[in-house]
């Protein structure tokens, strides 16, 4: 049993206007919705990616997996072997596939599909030492509005890393790829290095939503232009140790954020991948701007 995609997240904001705003202006499309969420897609799927409902105060709505083919009864039945309780849906929410509630009470909706993937970009043409694949052709990229593919994970604050931790591995079916001692942990259930990760902190939260795009460039070039729209960079140009990936976090309207992602690690399902568990002086950044001190507040709790 395993769920083999992270779908959507759904977040509960203020204001929907501004948050459609914040996710447009990021690169994704909006969707029309008939349940009162703006329903938010990378351009070229068909699927959303991220909801936005009505709600006091930000806060994590649902998280949606995808437990395709027989994985979906395999799941439904590993909860019920971890005595784990199916709940009704909220209210508003997506239909389809079964909900329940995480250790520490996050909404979990599981669905009988699969992830949908984006089509691949064209190869990049790097010139290396020693490795030349871009002959007689100007490399600079064209400027443009973002465009982000798919959203590749998310990452949340908890109260006890340890009970989520054997949640989504005991009874979801994620894998850890590594970690970093009792303050952070990244599972995965596709070849991503990470689609859901936890922060240590005094209780739950959500921290960030994360999306691939093609190269350096673009997540440059997007946050420049998220910063010509009027929102504030969070943290980046940087290069993650955990994970490998390009990163620059932007700030969303409410104290969290939205990541621009590029170059993660890729694991297949049957490799020899030894999860690590890395010292907190050498697992956040091999290089970057210096850590921005809020970059770990959960406003939810404060
Ligand atoms: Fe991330």
């Amino acid at each position: 049993m395993a769920v083999r995609a992270l779908l959507h997240y759904a977040l509960d904001v203020p204001d929907q206007t501004v948050g459609e705003k914040f996710y447009r202006d990021f690169g994704l499309a909006t969707e029309a919705g008939r349940d009162g969420a703006v329903h938010l897609r990378p351009e070229k799927l068909r699927r959303q990616v991220v909801m936005l409902y009505p709600g006091l105060r930000k806060r994590l709505h649902h998280l949606a997996f995808g437990a395709p083919g027989d994985e979906y009864a395999a799941t439904r039945d590993a909860l019920q072997r971890a005595g784990a309780r199916e709940v009704d849906p909220p209210r508003g929410a997506p239909d389809g596939g079964f909900w329940t509630r995480d250790p520490d009470g996050n909404l979990i909706n599981i669905r009988p599909e699969a992830g949908e993937a984006p089509a691949a970009d064209p190869p990049l043409t790097l010139n290396s030492p020693g490795h030349i694949t871009r002959v007689a052709a100007r490399g600079y990229p064209e400027p443009g509005p973002p465009h982000p593919r798919r959203l590749g994970h998310v990452l949340l604050f908890t109260g006890d890393l340890d009970r989520q931790l054997d949640f989504y591995q005991r009874v979801l079916g994620m894998r850890l790829s590594d970690r970093s001692r009792s303050i952070v942990a990244f599972l995965r259930c596709t070849t991503d290095h990470h689609n859901l990760a936890f922060l240590a902190s005094k209780g739950p939260g959500f921290h960030h939503g994360s999306f691939e795009v093609g190269n350096v460039d673009e997540i440059a070039m997007n946050a420049a232009k998220m910063q010509e729209a009027g929102w504030q960079p969070g943290w980046g140009l940087g290069r993650h140790v955990i994970g490998s990936n390009f990163f620059f976090y932007i700030r969303d309207p409410w104290g969290s954020f939205a990541e621009y992602f590029h170059d993660i690690d890729y694991i297949p399902e049957q490799c020899a991948w030894q999860a690590q568990d890395y010292p907190p002086e050498d697992a956040l950044y091999r290089w970057g701007p210096p850590v921005p001190e809020d970059f770990a507040l959960n406003r939810e709790v404060q």
